[in-house]
């Protein structure tokens, strides 16, 4: 796509696309239910396509009708595995490693797949823990394509979770699901949809918090009833359109039936403290999960931060936006620890660098800890082009928000990216007035 032109000011209420995390838990539950959920506003992205193909081929069928969808679930370990069964995770890192936590009962060999971003991915963060189950898995380098082949014979572990990923969490738990006892995970704090979820449907799952440590029992072999969901917005989503309006002139948005979880609101929580003024309203319990309406404002004046790393889990997917705010934040803002950001689809933290210098942004590095001096004056007039050679969707989404805001031409490549995880995004940036030519044009 190209963009030639700044946002003009706007004011407008949005519903952003709902929550990607919480879609693929919600298929990947149901398909360990006993009978038939019912999911409604399910994301329909590119990561839970594939996450709903995933468990077709394991067994689990579904259908959607009127916007819901039906998924029939046979209880724990009720997937029918064929064999030969081969599985494309695409590109979601989230439903690669949660499968495998279900599949550690198979009969029959299992081969995981993914693209070209997904295989170069570390594993080993959970096949170290899977393998203390008893489950055997192969692969060369602890990267994809792997091979897992379940037993009969799981015992439960109790395992230090110490990266504080969600999705090793979480593949632990489903793994747990399956084995008789009570696992137990010593986790440092990450996204909690699957405690929560689990919780709603009044499984046997206990969190105690024990300083800075999530201590987790999590009982196996307790059955569970078919359930509804509806899914909440996507914070990882709304974040774009937040700071979109707080480096806009003059405008304001509303962005209502957001996902505001504690363990995924850093960037409200950081940029307030940079001085953003932003609101959340009408909050109200679903599930366990908070779910509220976000109300932001352009801001003339903000303040860099001193980050600290407390914040890193509840904002670890909103770095790269939160730092083109404080690129135009008055002064030095510090971020450190942030390694895990160069584990996702692409090594984001590299990046993020090479774009703000890019842009013109003084930016230190340490290892993991990096300095970003702020430029409130900054407007840009040259020429940029994005190529984004991973297809990182939030690469893409970032690269269109700079130049809505900062203004210069440019050239952002891979718009498909988009669709993994927002696949209306560009249409509410036209909905709020933004001047985006669709087609491969010379700048
Ligand atoms: C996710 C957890 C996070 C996050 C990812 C989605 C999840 O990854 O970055 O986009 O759904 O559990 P880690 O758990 O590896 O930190």
């Amino acid at each position: 796509i190209v963009i030639k032109k700044k946002i003009k000011s706007f004011d407008k209420k949005i519903k952003v696309g709902t929550d990607k995390s919480i879609s693929i838990r919600s298929i990947l539950l149901a398909s360990q239910a006993v009978g038939t959920s019912k999911i409604s506003n399910l994301l329909e992205s590119e990561d839970v396509l594939n996450s709903l193909k995933t468990i077709k081929k394991l067994g689990i069928n579904y259908k959607k009708k009127n916007k819901i969808y039906y998924i029939k679930g046979f209880g724990l370990n009720g997937f029918d595995i064929k064999k030969n069964t081969t599985i494309n995770a695409g590109n979601s890192g989230t439903l690669a490693r949660l499968i495998l936590g279900l599949l550690v009962k198979s009969k029959f060999i299992v081969k995981m797949k993914g693209d070209k971003s997904l295989s170069r991915r570390d594993f080993s963060r959970v096949i170290n823990p899977l393998r203390l189950f008893g489950v055997n898995i192969k692969s060369k380098n602890n990267s994809l394509p792997i091979e897992i082949i379940g037993t009969k014979f799981l015992r439960p572990i109790t395992y230090n979770e110490s990266i504080g990923s969600a999705q090793v969490k979480s593949c632990i738990i489903l793994s747990a699901l399956n084995t008789a006892g009570t696992t137990i995970i010593n986790s440092k704090p990450s996204r909690n949809h699957t405690e929560l979820m689990l919780k709603s449907f009044n499984y046997p799952i206990k969190v105690q918090k024990k300083g800075q440590i999530d201590k987790i029992f999590i009982d196996g072999l307790k059955q569970f009833k078919s359930f509804e969901y509806k899914v909440p917005g996507d914070i990882s989503s709304a974040s774009f359109f937040i700071v979109l309006t707080l480096l806009s002139k003059k405008s304001k948005i509303i962005i209502e039936g957001v996902n505001v979880n504690k363990s995924r609101d850093g960037i409200i929580q950081i940029l307030n403290r940079m001085g953003a003024k932003i609101k959340v309203k009408n909050k109200k319990f679903y599930k366990g999960e908070e779910v509220a309406d976000i109300y932001v404002k352009s801001i003339k004046k903000l303040n860099s931060i001193n980050c600290p790393s407390k914040f890193n889990s509840s904002a670890i997917d909103e770095f790269l936006i939160i730092f083109l705010v404080a690129a135009k934040a008055n002064g030095v803002s510090k971020f450190k620890d942030l390694g895990e950001m160069n584990k996702k689809e692409s090594k984001r933290l590299d990046l993020a660098v090479k774009f703000l210098r890019l842009i013109g942004i003084k930016v230190e590095r340490f290892r993991n800890n990096i300095n970003i001096h702020g430029n409130p004056e900054i407007t840009l007039s040259k020429n940029f082009e994005i190529m984004n050679h991973l297809k990182d969707h939030r690469i893409f989404f970032l690269s269109c928000i700079a130049a809505l805001t900062l203004g210069g031409k440019w050239k952002i490549n891979e718009k498909k990216s988009a669709n993994t995880s927002f696949p209306d995004f560009l249409k509410i940036l036209k909905f709020l007035g933004a001047t985006i030519n669709w087609k491969e044009e010379r700048i």
